[in-house]
């Protein structure tokens, strides 16, 4: 299957996806402080959308500096996207939203659900921490899972979304490891997985190989990306 949306993992739990029009996605922009992004990603200088999974720093990263420079709308979670507010984001680039709902954009839509995980931003309450379903006109659906354990709803979320691409946590510590998140995307069942979320920092060292191969046994593709290169 072939899609004409393309996908890059930038290290840690960023995500960057241009729409088959050209719209310019950042998830969790965590960039300009990120060990594992190359320098030359770090500077952004198109971003129409930042979606945000939850306000730990290592998500929020670099989206006020980007927002301002780039004119992006920032998407998120109420709570977050108050905080957000009071850091000087415009209210006119502010898009909060909350779990189970949808929000449609130009060319793409997309859907908030839940992840087992705390969130917080500068020592402040920042809402629940989420996961985000994007669909692209008649394309592809993405999963991202911020940050997150194994739960049984993502078995529902698989049902519901259909998702064809899922990015996953694998880096223990302060997420689900390798092995657990291997069995979270069976539960969705996805036609690939992408690890993220490990190797960042030495609390967060795990294996991808181990996570594709438990996925391997379970007929899901694992892709394992260099951290700039397009996914899918
Ligand atoms: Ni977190
Ligand atoms: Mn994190």
């Amino acid at each position: 299957m072939t899609f004409k949306t393309q996908a890059y993992w930038l290290g840690h739990s960023a995500v960057k996806l241009i729409s088959p029009n050209g719209t310019v996605i950042y998830i969790d922009p965590f960039l300009s402080q990120n060990p594992s992004t190359p320098e030359e990603l770090k500077e952004v200088e198109k971003a129409d959308y930042i979606l945000l999974t939850h306000g730990h720093e290592d998500h929020v990263g670099d989206t006020i500096e980007i927002a301002k420079k780039t004119g992006a709308k920032v998407v998120g979670i109420v709570e977050l996207m108050g905080l957000l507010g009071n850091e000087g984001l415009a209210d006119d680039q502010s898009v909060a939203f909350n779990k189970g709902g949808t929000v449609h954009f130009d060319d793409f839509s997309v859907t908030m659900v839940s992840a087992n995980h705390s969130s917080s931003f500068k020592g402040q309450y920042a809402g629940d921490p989420a996961g985000l379903i994007l669909s692209f006109e008649d394309d592809i659906c993405v999963y991202h899972m911020g940050d997150t354990n194994i739960f049984a709803d993502l078995e529902l979320y698989g049902e519901l979304y259909d998702p064809h691409l899922v990015f996953a946590p694998i880096g223990d510590h302060f997420t689900m490891g390798p092995e657990e998140a291997a069995y979270a995307v069976e539960m969705i069942d996805p036609l690939y997985a992408v690890p993220i979320h490990y190797n960042t920092w030495p609390p967060i060292e795990a294996d991808p190989a181990v996570f594709k191969d438990l996925l391997e046994e379970l007929d899901i593709e694992a892709r394992i990306p260099k951290i700039g290169e397009n996914i899918i």
